[in-house]
């Protein structure tokens, strides 16, 4: 019986080492899935300041989060009228007859519930203005589900002005779906604004903070930057969406709120401040990113830029950002920076501008004045350009044309794809002009939760590693979700209110981040397995329709066997598109499908599924994707989508006769896709091979350690022997390795298996390497040498 196969792998420290900017990984926060209300910012209350509106989504008003129980007359009103607050006006104005038995509660279960903890303290603050009357005392209780009550306490001496009640509550026993009740039960009037309660115990104790468990989890990470406020987020579904740092200053009452593009509410709670307090508390430099004076492009009509004759103060306003970071407190900004607690600048070097723009002249436009500006007043800023949402393409291609041309210090790349994508793709930055634009992967990730994700994005944060001298920066996206809250998955760090479930792929992260350098060292691997995909067998046409009925008119083949069908897709229920395999097929290895299709009802458009239909290894080519909005060629592989080809702007419209035309040649390897006669998309396949088995190394220059890192993303077991610099790797090492079945894991769920850590004596530079696993042997300086005022 033979053992394993043995791989050497050679890692040379003599040869020049590639520096690596010392920041490269870095975590990327948005507020999608609940991220921020209802996650890592720690206010308990739902919808404190009633300015829930049903922009945030529809049928959401003041009163969401909310209950009234009412008794004997007593009601509640929305009003706007004598606001605490003028920018966020709403409030309640509870009424009470004098009447034997009348009384009013407002109840908060907070996001499905507050967790109440049994002796700690919880800082509750609520506004209060008493209006006739003599009503005078408002009575406050933390209640669990059975009516018990937890901590209690009154509000007292109301004032005919608006006056801000704060409380530290105690608690004297425990439950995980509590509410906030304040009572009134004097006859009378009293408003009711922003009602606020957080625990005491913040991250760091910082008051308007964040979760300790989730910025624990966060800070194990050890990240080198933070992205934020995040991607669509920071540009906004319109102007007035746009995300405006400004705004998200000062008392918390004060900071105008917003809808969340990804359907709910942004309390702004989580501001400008709390994001550079959290960066500094983490360890990591803040990384801001501001529209680039165009909102978001997948707004029904496309970007619209902020008008000219405001463009002035746009600039200004992100020319003050970088005072208000690093500005002594003699500046205006950072007078104000210090006014509120934080006379130390920041000292901000990261600014992003723009995220995934389309591009077209207005950005050009802004963009060029926004940069400029901020290249002219402050030259120590590395400004980040946007290069398109895809790693190829023409916003792509364009916007790196561009970059080259203004000279951008950097540009943020977009890589969702699939865990095939970035095995194939490991080489991609090898090539990447040194002298132009260095690179931020501001957004990347393999679309799953699953160990075989976990290990590409391994081989690739190695790949990344080798390259970094020109990816400085990568963020894994996005960071946070909530679970039953979800609008994006996969995510790195999923959680609820009590539990935090960090996935595969943060364990990823985390070992390469813990585990890093700031130097590359060259690596070769000789013996490596290799993986062979087996070639898409052909196996049929599909139909997908959602929530609409398609009429086939005709299908068929242009192949030996001439194959016809003619179909009608009765599927008509919205929420479960189904993928109808048509009883036609091929034999052949070259063949051109002809569909003649009409979308007879339904308004998402449809896709013609062909290659391996019912496998996980098909093509599709979709029309109608982004709210119907483009005609995109994907491919599908291993269960996950990616886009092969540029999506081009194309709405299906109900009874158009739409005639297509699919060429297939070399079993998929070119496909050429037309429309009415027309070329619409075209692919034609790389043919790198995936990079299932991978070593890097790095090497830290201000411990002397090294690590090599090694993913073997194959089902065959390994023997590794290590060289560094012709030196078996002997004695000590550390060990972290995590490996596991390629199929174990899934969003929303906790990790099948964490990483191990131990101490190993290596022998020979034997190490075992087992299948489906990511392995760094740290080896501490083997060279200490004595400085000479040491003796
Ligand atoms: O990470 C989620 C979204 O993906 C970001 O908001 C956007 O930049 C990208 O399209």
């Amino acid at each position: 019986m033979t053992g394993p196969r043995e791989v050497r792998i050679d890692v040379g420290t003599k040869t020049p080492a590639t520096e690596i900017g010392g920041d490269l990984v870095g975590i990327f926060f948005e507020d999608l899935s609940s991220a921020a209300d209802g996650g890592l910012y720690a206010e308990l209350v739902r919808n404190r300041a009633f300015e829930f509106t049903s922009l945030d989504q529809p049928g959401w008003g003041p009163l969401t989060g909310w209950e009234v129980r009412s008794h004997g007359g007593a009601k509640v009103t929305v009003s706007t009228t004598d606001p605490a607050f003028s920018v966020n006006p709403t409030h309640l104005e509870v009424s009470l007859p004098d009447t034997p038995g009348s009384s009013l509660a407002l109840v908060n279960t907070g996001y499905d519930g507050i967790v109440i903890r049994k002796g700690a303290e919880y800082r509750l603050n609520v506004h209060l203005r008493r209006l006739n009357g003599s009503s005078s005392t408002v009575r406050v209780a933390l209640v669990d589900p059975a009516g018990t009550e937890l901590a209690t306490g009154a509000l007292w001496s109301l004032t005919e002005e608006w006056v801000s009640y704060p409380l530290v509550l105690r608690a004297a026993a425990s439950a995980v779906k509590a509410s906030l009740v304040l009572e009134f039960s004097e006859p009378g009037g009293i408003a009711v604004d922003h009602v606020s309660l957080f625990p005491v115990d913040t991250f760091r104790r910082q008051e308007n903070g964040v979760r300790a468990d989730l910025a624990e989890t966060l800070l194990d990470l050890k990240p080198r930057f933070v992205r934020f406020p995040g991607g669509c987020i920071a540009h906004g579904l319109g102007l007035e969406n746009m995300y405006r740092w400004k705004e998200t200053l000062g008392p918390v009452e004060e900071r105008r709120q917003n809808f969340n593009l990804w359907g709910y509410h942004q309390s702004m709670g989580l501001g400008y401040l709390e994001y550079f307090i959290l960066c500094e508390q983490l360890g990591a430099k803040p990384l801001p990113v501001v529209a680039a004076g165009v909102c978001c492009q997948n707004l029904p009509g496309g970007p619209v830029p902020i008008p000219e004759e405001e463009m002035a103060n746009y600039i200004q306003e992100v020319l003050d950002l970088v005072e208000w970071a690093n500005g002594p407190v003699n500046t205006y900004w950072g007078a104000r920076r210090g006014a509120a607690g934080h006379p130390e600048p920041f000292g901000l070097e990261y600014l992003a501008i723009g995220n995934e723009d389309h591009q077209n002249d207005t950005f050009r436009d802004r963009f060029t004045r926004i940069h400029d500006a901020v290249r002219a007043v402050h030259p120590e800023i590395t400004v980040i350009g946007t290069v398109g949402p895809s790693p190829f393409g023409r916003d792509f291609d364009e916007g790196w044309a561009f970059a080259r041309k203004r000279q951008v210090p950097m540009v943020d790349e977009h890589s969702y794809k699939s865990p095939r994508w970035f095995f194939e793709n490991l080489t991609r930055f090898d090539s990447y002009d040194r002298s132009g634009p260095a690179v931020y992967l501001g957004e990347w990730g393999s679309k799953g939760n699953r160990m075989l994700n976990a290990l590409a994005e391994a081989a690739y944060l190695g790949a990344l590693e080798r390259n970094g001298d020109v990816v400085r920066l990568a963020s894994w996206a996005p960071l946070f979700a909530k679970l039953g809250q979800v609008h994006w998955d996969p995510d790195l760090i999923y959680f609820d209110n009590e539990r935090v479930l960090p996935s595969l792929n943060y364990y990823v992260q985390r070992m390469h981040s813990t585990a890093a350098g700031d130097q590359a060292l060259s690596v070769r691997t000789d013996g490596a397995p290799t993986f062979e995909r087996p070639e898409t067998a052909f196996a049929g046409v599909s139909i997908t329709a959602a929530g609409g009925t398609v009429d086939l008119t005709g299908v068929r083949f242009d192949d030996a066997t001439g194959a016809e069908a003619t179909y009608r897709d009765e599927s008509d229920d919205a929420a479960a598109p189904t993928e109808l395999i048509l009883p036609i097929t091929t034999t052949a290895e070259d063949y051109s499908l002809y569909v003649r299709a009409t979308l007879i009802r339904g308004s998402d458009g449809f896709t013609i599924g062909f290659g391996g239909v019912g496998t996980p290894e098909h093509f599709a080519w979709n029309f109608g994707t982004w709210r119907n909005r483009h005609v995109t060629l994907y491919r599908r592989t291993d269960g996950y989508l990616d886009e092969i080809a540029d999506p081009v702007p194309f709405s299906v419209e109900p009874g158009r006769l739409h005639d297509i035309e699919i060429q297939v040649t070399g079993r998929g390897r070119r496909i050429t896709c037309l429309l009415d006669g027309e070329v619409i998309s075209e692919y034609v396949a790389t043919d790198a091979p995936e990079q299932r088995f991978s070593a890097t190394a790095v090497r830290d220059s201000a411990t002397g350690a090294t690590v090599v890192k090694i993913v073997n993303a194959t089902d065959s077991p390994v023997t590794a022997r290590i060289f560094i610099s012709d030196a078996p790797l002997e004695g000590f090492v550390t060990r972290e390795q995590i490996s596991g079945d390629p199929d174990a894991g899934a969003p929303c769920e906790p990790a099948p298996f964490t990483p191990t850590t131990d101490e190993i004596m290596l022998a020979g530079g034997l190490v075992e390497i087992p299948e489906w696993s990511f392995t760094t042997l740290k080896r501490q300086s083997s060279t200490t040498t004595a400085s000479p005022d040491q003796g």
